[in-house]
């Protein structure tokens, strides 16, 4: 098995927040290459036991060398969006800290046979779990061209050139490679452009393939029951799909009311079932992006559930 090559992000911030609740009991729901987990560990000492989730073969198999000697560390190969049952299969019915960092580890992007980056040629796949559901090619070949440029708006925010890249894409058929599809946006796209096309579309196709955002709104709510009260949930993401749906969880969690202004009473029933620990959302520091730039884009939220 070979070494993991993805640095963790924020260290510091998840251990602390996870941590200060005390509890002995947590979640990681993307363990990735283990770094967060090991750091926990260690910070913590024995007393802790983490149950760690990836959807990744390659990710739970790096995890579990990195991991070998920690005893109290239980890996599962899932997706978050089961994360009760998953849980229920632990025998697990409530934790004292749950943490989430969307998105990729380097691990994945860095190997040009997941697909994942347009930096380097390779299948087109994109699947976290490479065992089940549609590759990218095949998303990409089997789709509309209406389709595709839904994908490219919707995942993607790519407006202006949408229709030409579905175009283009649907000209080129059959697509198998990320050369092909990093091609095609070379040639729609005009420079200064391209860098920001290229990720663009990218990152559309991957959240299409892995149906991350349903992902993420089934998870939300699973965090929040599977937590003690006094129980810390952490999240780290890396793009605004990922980040608008965190903030809108917890903020509904703090009891903000949804009612449609001018009514005289509340009729949402917002129950304050939550507080947040980050007024504002936290970034990594200068020196942290200078050591690991792929952190850039990082931004993490935590927040405490309430109640006896
Ligand atoms: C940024 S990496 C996590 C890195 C990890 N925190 C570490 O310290 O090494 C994100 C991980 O989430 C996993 N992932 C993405 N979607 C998932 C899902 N729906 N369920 C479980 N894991 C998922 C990916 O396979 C990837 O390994």
């Amino acid at each position: 098995m070979r070494q993991a090559v993805h640095q963790p992000v924020m260290v510091e911030t998840v251990v602390r927040f996870l941590l200060e609740g005390g509890g002995s009991r947590f979640i990681d729901c993307t363990v990735g290459a283990g770094g967060h987990c090991e750091a926990l560990m260690r910070s913590a000492g024995k007393a802790l036991k983490i149950y760690g989730i990836d959807r990744d073969p390659e990710a739970i198999g790096l995890a579990r060398s990195r991991l070998s000697s920690r005893k109290r560390v239980v890996l599962t190969r899932g997706n978050y969006a089961d994360l009760e049952e998953i849980a229920d299969g632990w025998g697990v019915s409530r934790v004292d800290g749950i943490l989430t960092d969307f998105g990729q580890s380097s691990d994945q992007l860095d190997d040009p046979k997941r697909g994942f980056s347009h930096r380097f040629d390779g299948p087109l796949d994109m699947r976290y779990d490479t065992t089940t559901g549609l590759a990218a090619a095949e998303l990409i070949n089997q789709s509309s061209r209406e389709e595709i440029v839904l994908i490219l708006r919707r995942y993607g925010e790519v407006f202006r050139e949408a229709k030409r890249i579905a175009e283009a894409i649907v000209r080129a058929r059959p697509l198998d490679r990320t050369g092909q599809l990093a091609d095609i946006v070379r040639e729609v796209c005009h420079e200064p452009f391209i860098q920001k096309a290229l990720a663009r579309v990218f990152m559309a196709f991957r959240i299409a393939v892995n149906d991350e955002l349903h992902a993420i709104d089934q998870l939300l709510p699973q965090i929040h029951r599977l937590l003690v009260p006094g129980g810390r949930m952490v999240f780290i993401s890396y793009d605004s799909h990922q980040d608008r749906r965190v903030k809108s969880c917890l903020t509904r969690l703090t009891g903000a009311c949804t009612c449609p202004p001018g009514l005289p009473v509340c009729v949402c029933g917002a129950r304050r079932e939550l507080e947040i620990l980050t007024r504002r959302v936290v970034r990594p520091t200068q020196s942290e992006v200078q050591t690991n730039p792929r952190c850039r884009s990082a931004r993490l939220r935590a927040a405490v559930k309430l109640g006896q």
